[in-house]
């Protein structure tokens, strides 16, 4: 189905081995952007955190072993939260459940953070905070469209912890199909490979799948596409509007985008009910597998077991080649509804 003229890809992308599962297609991963952050997610430490424990847990017992977090969440005071979160729940897994684990951080190219230095101290205080165990390490988002010159260097001085091993790996995060060449050869060039992409994808941002999209660069370099915000912040695991019972109450920003999107995804939700029918982990995992069946890894964010269980399930069963295409000609289209775009998703 074409969006301005551009297709659909059909190939999928490479399977990195800490993302790959049992199946031809990528694993799926966990988000934590909401362990800390009130200001979307209505965090609450004394509410939520006995529940991230056990959702953490339940995650090593399904085998969900990628672990995405951001210097950056926490609110407030809560800055540093998610990955403070992860480091304690990480040091309280066994040893041989840790060994597996792959916990990468986000650093932000904050204005004041320049240089091949400028990453320095950030590095240091999310290591901190991760008790050691981060692996990978990536580039927030692109600074190319407000200061194309400052993330170069910054991805040097990322380079530089790689080669050093002081973190084993290194990718980024909002980056479009032509900086992400420009930075994959940077680091090329000094001999440290790129070895992921995170960008918003979901069957409401399909953009990056569609023709000419960045997926096409990641498969080209050998590149892991990472998937956020899978669900679209929890809308398209929503079936026809109605909150689960139990289900969190949306706060401001999340409930007027529901409200704005909700009566336009009802076919797509239709469609997605079809799909799920006699199949484990509902419409999340329809919304999960639509982002496989296109090579990604999708990150849902997850805070309570039953999404774990919910998430675990979808890596059970997989997209029949029809379905993959009837979901595409839904989304495709250029009047379909869409996210809101990402304001520094470079070109
Ligand atoms: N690189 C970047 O700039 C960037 C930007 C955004 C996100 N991310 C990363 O991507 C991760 C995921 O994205 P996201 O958290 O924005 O959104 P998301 O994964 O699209 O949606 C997460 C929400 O979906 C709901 N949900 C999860 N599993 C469900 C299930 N099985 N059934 C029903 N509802 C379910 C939950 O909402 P409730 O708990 O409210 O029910 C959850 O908080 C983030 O946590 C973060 O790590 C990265």
């Amino acid at each position: 189905m074409a969006e301005l003229g551009r297709e659909f890809t059909t190939e999928l992308a490479p399977i990195g081995s800490i993302m790959a599962s049992s199946s031809q297609q990528p694993g799926i991963g966990v988000g934590t952007w909401a362990w800390g952050n009130q200001f979307l997610w209505g965090y609450e430490p004394e509410r939520d955190d006995e529940a991230l424990a056990a959702t953490f847990r339940r995650c090593l017992e399904q085998g969900l072993h990628f672990f995405d977090t951001a210097d950056s969440y926490g609110t407030g005071r809560l800055n540093g939260r998610s990955e403070a979160l992860l480091g304690r729940f990480a040091m309280a897994a066994p040893a041989e459940e840790r060994a597996q684990l792959c916990i990468a951080t986000k650093l932000a190219p904050f204005p004041w953070r320049l240089g091949r230095q400028g990453y320095r101290r950030a590095f240091a205080a999310s290591q901190e905070r991760l008790q050691g165990q981060l692996r990978r390490v990536q580039l927030h988002w692109s600074t190319a469209r407000y200061a194309p010159w400052q993330e170069g260097p910054l991805l040097d001085g990322l380079a530089d912890l790689v080669r050093s091993r002081a973190v084993e790996s290194l990718g980024v995060s909002n980056v479009g199909p032509q900086r992400l060449r420009q930075l994959h050869q940077r680091l090329a060039d000094q001999g440290v490979p790129l070895r992921s992409l995170q960008v918003q994808l979901s069957l409401l941002a399909p953009q990056p799948v569609l023709a000419g999209g960045v997926a096409e660069v990641c498969r080209e370099l050998n590149i892991e596409l990472i998937a956020y915000s899978p669900l679209a912040l929890g809308l398209l695991s929503r079936s026809n509007g109605q909150s689960k019972a139990g289900a969190r109450p949306l706060t401001g920003t999340r409930r007027r985008l529901f409200q704005q999107l909700e009566p336009k995804v009802q076919t797509l939700r239709q469609q997605m009910a079809e799909i799920s029918a006699g199949r484990p982990g509902g419409l999340a995992a329809v919304a999960l597998n639509w982002c496989r069946a296109h090579g990604a890894m999708p990150i849902p964010g997850l805070r309570s077991c039953e999404q774990v269980n919910a998430t675990a399930a979808a890596l059970s069963w997989q997209l029949s080649g029809d379905e993959r295409g009837s979901l595409d000609q839904l989304v495709g289209f250029a009047g379909a509804p869409r996210m809101p775009a990402n304001p520094f998703q470079s070109a």
